[in-house]
């Protein structure tokens, strides 16, 4: 059994939660009297109007009595960056730092306060509004992370509009397809950025994408506005001297960020929205292959993005916090963005990467900001992990308080390491089990209340009663493993998926009707603490990137040269888990080098190089069953070499299982 730690006193001294007690009361609370406990968030923050008498909270979870809805806060009105931005100015907040920005090159910094920040945001609203851009529409956002991406996207909730922010790491068919099928007016970019020493050059993947849009896809984006970022950076590598030379410019659709905000003004009124209007939509992998725009809304994202800040950062007035995930993905949207404005945080903004100019960066950061919330991804501590422990001797990093981890379940190796060498052993880590459905932290430890395991999420945030189920959808009471899903909604979830309400009611609601189904499976503990297990459907999880098997298999197939593929997953030390290929090829089609490599370029190209396979292996045929079902547990086995497969009856031709052992590369 797992050692259980607690918080220190260095942890629990500075918490607005300091015991495991006080927790379960709130947690109770929370479930019973869900109005109370909301409204309580809620009066932090402006309404035009109040929510309607008896409707705070109405929801249905159960598709075999209707349609699927959740509702917070009805009638209510408001808009979300007066709650970020306005009031944290006029409450007499407006000097105070929101992010502090850092580089990709160490010499490359900057910061942005409240007031400075609202209006950016403004002049930026102000001139999507003169182009067009109004309540309900959509734009699409591609950029690295500098201060404009948050800039863009409160500015159109500023509006009204909804911002779709496509990680600027996905390939131009990627980027053309969720633009197409949002029908985004307008597409927000950079010229550039650095990742480490490489040079990227946004802008021509944002022309592809455009291009495609327009041809293939029957979409036309209106404009394409572009922020000069390579003009004012320190080059991390060769680059020629006319930074303007690498890309082109499109009269009559490209303008320069800088040169349309210039006249705005710094006012901007506020769209008036509903509680249930949508804030934001936020593409992520379906296991169909084609992504589901994951909808949030406006009132209920709020209360709980404030709350599961509040409570699993400990957020105290002079605290610097730190989250490193891109704006790319939801832990970006909500714990990079809407969260700490909320809270009226101070937070540093990273653009680079773990490892340079060195393998010691992230330390050198938090060591030059005095960081004491830091935020990052199991993948990130493994791969930082492996050059040894001198990279943190080097710093002083006495000033954290608070690790969090996200994006997949934390090994214990990679635990010990944040919480002994990274942490000292006095800071608490909250393992933050949630999704991009469900807008924030679900399952988590609380700093300084919850008791932690090394691998273990921990406990249900405020609001959320977690189920597990067997197969059959039986409640497992106490110690058990099943399905983890969730019995009724908490504020943050999402609302629908853009413009496909049944695929929202069929994907998540239709396999144990009552419930909201995460697809992931869970554990609960002798001494209840809730371990996530890893998906149980046919998703895949790289370097905490969230991926379906069937999308890089039809990838692999749209090469005319390949009949059949299937893609499985294989631990990887670094990546938690790596994409292995399996093809059958064409008639007359040769097994080479070369084939892997269109094909590994091919994935890049289609969806973004971190889907790129660690192994493509010939498959003369492939386990099925019967009636023709891929037998992926076989395939898991291969991939690691076990020969050890277990239960075969099912096994249509048990042959193939020998020649794919037989082919391992
Ligand atoms: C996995 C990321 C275990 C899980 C916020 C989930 C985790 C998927 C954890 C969502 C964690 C995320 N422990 N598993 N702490 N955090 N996951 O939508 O499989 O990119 O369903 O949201 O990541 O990934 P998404």
């Amino acid at each position: 059994m797992s050692r259980v730690y607690h918080p220190s006193s260095h942890v629990v001294e500075k918490s607005r939660l300091s015991s495991f007690n006080k927790y379960k009361e709130m947690h109770k609370k929370s479930l019973e009297q869900p109005e109370e406990f909301w409204s309580e968030i809620a009066k932090d923050f402006y309404w035009m109007t109040p929510h309607e008498p008896g409707k705070f909270l109405s929801y249905n979870f159960d598709i075999n009595k209707g349609d699927i809805f959740v509702k917070w806060m009805e009638g209510a009105k408001t808009n979300i960056t007066i709650n970020i931005l306005d009031r944290k100015v006029r409450d007499g907040f407006g000097d105070r730092i929101a992010y502090y920005w850092e580089g990709n090159h160490p010499e490359d910094y900057s910061r942005i306060t409240y007031k400075k920040l609202l209006e950016q945001v403004c002049k930026f609203a102000n001139m999507l509004r003169s182009h067009g851009v109004g309540k309900g529409d959509r734009v699409s956002i591609y950029m690295p992370m500098i201060l404009e991406t948050a800039v863009c996207m409160l500015a159109c909730a500023r509006i009204g509009a909804i911002h779709s922010v496509v990680f600027a790491g996905f390939s131009s068919d990627s980027l053309a397809e969720r633009m197409s099928d949002c029908k985004a007016k307008i597409l927000v970019t950079a010229d550039g950025a650095w990742r480490g020493e490489k040079l990227l050059i946004l802008k021509n993947t944002c022309d592809e994408a455009m291009e495609k849009a327009r041809t293939k896809l029957n979409h036309t984006v209106e404009k394409c506005i572009v922020v000069a970022h390579l003009d004012r950076v320190t080059p991390c590598g060769p680059i020629s001297d006319d930074v303007r030379t690498l890309y082109k410019w499109n009269d009559g659709v490209d303008l320069w960020w800088h040169e349309v905000i210039k006249d705005q003004s710094i006012i901007c009124a506020p769209e008036c929205m509903d509680a249930e209007d949508p804030l934001f939509m936020l593409y992520t992998s379906g296991s169909t292959g084609k992504p589901k725009g994951v909808l949030h809304t406006t009132a209920g994202y709020l209360l709980y993005a404030t709350a599961t800040f509040r409570y699993v950062f400990d957020y105290d007035a002079k605290d610097i916090y730190w989250c490193t995930a891109d704006v790319g993905w939801i832990t970006g949207h909500t714990y990079v963005v809407y969260a700490p404005l909320a809270n009226c945080a101070t937070s540093v903004m990273f653009e680079g990467t773990p490892f340079y100019p060195d393998n010691d960066r992230y330390w050198e950061v938090v060591e030059k900001y005095k960081v004491t919330q830091m935020y990052t991804a199991p993948t990130a501590i493994r791969s930082l992990m492996k050059f040894g422990e001198q990279y943190l001797a080097k710093h002083d990093l006495t000033s954290l308080r608070v690790l969090g981890s996200v994006g997949e379940p934390i090994n214990p190796e990679a635990w010990y390491w944040y919480y002994n060498l990274v942490g000292s052993g006095r800071c608490s880590i909250v393992d933050t089990f949630w999704q991009t459905e469900t807008g924030g932290h679900v399952l988590t430890s609380l700093p300084g209340a919850t008791p932690m395991k090394p691998g273990a999420a921990g406990f249900p945030f405020f609001g959320v009663e977690p189920i597990i189920l067997d197969e059959n959808g039986k409640v497992i009471e106490g110690p058990g493993e099943g399905y983890l899903v969730f019995s009724r909604p908490w504020p943050g979830i999402m609302r629908t998926l853009y413009g496909d309400h049944e695929r929202y009611q069929k994907v998540y609601f239709s396999k144990f009707p009552g419930y909201y189904c995460t697809g992931d499976g869970a554990r609960r503990d002798e001494d209840g603490f809730l371990w996530v297990t890893g998906r149980i459907d046919d998703m895949l999880n790289v370097s905490g990137h969230l991926m379906s098997t069937s999308e890089v298999e039809s990838v692999l197939t749209e090469d005319t040269r390949v009949s059949e593929a299937a893609v499985v997953s294989k631990p990887h030390p670094q990546k938690g888990e790596s994409l292995y290929c399996f093809i059958i090829l064409n008639e007359g089609v040769s097994f080479t080098p070369n084939l892997v490599n269109d094909l590994k370029k091919h994935i890049r190209n289609r969806i973004g190089a971190f889907a790129a396979p660690d192994v493509i292996q010939y498959a003369p045929g492939l386990p099925k069953t019967r009636s023709g079902k891929i037998m992926r547990r076989i395939l898991r086995k291969i991939a690691v070499g076990d020969t050890d497969i277990g239960d075969t009856s099912t096994l249509a031709d048990p042959s193939v299982v020998e020649e794919l052992y037989k082919n391992r590369p």
